[in-house]
């Protein structure tokens, strides 16, 4: 299923494999992204490796990959925001979010491309969305707290809680 969603900056939608580009791909040679982002690329292989990472989650009916673009020039890939798995029978989802593009930092873009991307699956009929965190990633515990998450004390995601926060937003 495609999904498309406008903000007041930002178009909102389903990646696909012909939006991977070099923007994206530079990306992965940030220290925060290499940090904090799990995907590691097959070093020999990155532009195809990513291509076919974009390729596989957008046919995983598991999974809704939106990539965030800028509005006044649709070309600009500026970040991502991946909810994985949802789960349209509990009505939960797990979301991550990568804001890549340099030029884009200190604008606020999560809190306006989360609260675009949390429309698009309240949509779906999801009304309760994980996330974790690590502990030191002081700019993502600040966004999602702006973005009304709160800290959950059950650890659904059953995460180390040593090193990360779990939390949850319920969405209205
Ligand atoms: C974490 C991440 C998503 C945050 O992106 P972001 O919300 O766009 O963060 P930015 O710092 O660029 O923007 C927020 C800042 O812009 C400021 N800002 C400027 N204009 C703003 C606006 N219109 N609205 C809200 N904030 C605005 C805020 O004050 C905020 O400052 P603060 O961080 O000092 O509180 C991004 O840093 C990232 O992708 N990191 C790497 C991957 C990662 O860690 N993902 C999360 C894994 S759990």
């Amino acid at each position: 299923m495609f999904f498309q969603k406008e903000t007041e900056r930002f178009v909102i939608k389903t990646l696909i494999e012909e939006d991977v580009g070099q923007e994206y791909l530079s990306w992965f040679n940030q220290k925060n992204v290499k940090d904090y982002i799990y995907y590691k690329l097959n070093e020999h292989d990155r532009f195809e490796d990513l291509k076919r990472y974009v390729a596989e989650k957008s046919k995983d009916k598991d999974v809704i990959f939106l990539g965030v673009f800028n509005k006044d020039n649709i070309k600009e890939h500026i970040g991502n925001i991946k909810f994985e798995p949802v789960d349209v029978v509990n009505k939960t989802a797990v979301v991550g979010i990568l804001i890549g593009n340099e030029k884009w930092r200190g604008k606020g873009v999560g809190g306006e491309a989360l609260d675009g991307a949390h429309s698009i699956i309240r949509n779906l009929g999801v009304v309760k969305v994980f996330l974790g965190v690590e502990k030191t990633n002081d700019k993502a515990i600040r966004l999602y707290e702006r973005c009304g998450y709160e800290y959950d004390e059950s650890n659904y995601l059953k995460l180390d809680l040593d090193q990360c926060y779990c939390m949850f937003k319920i969405l209205k």
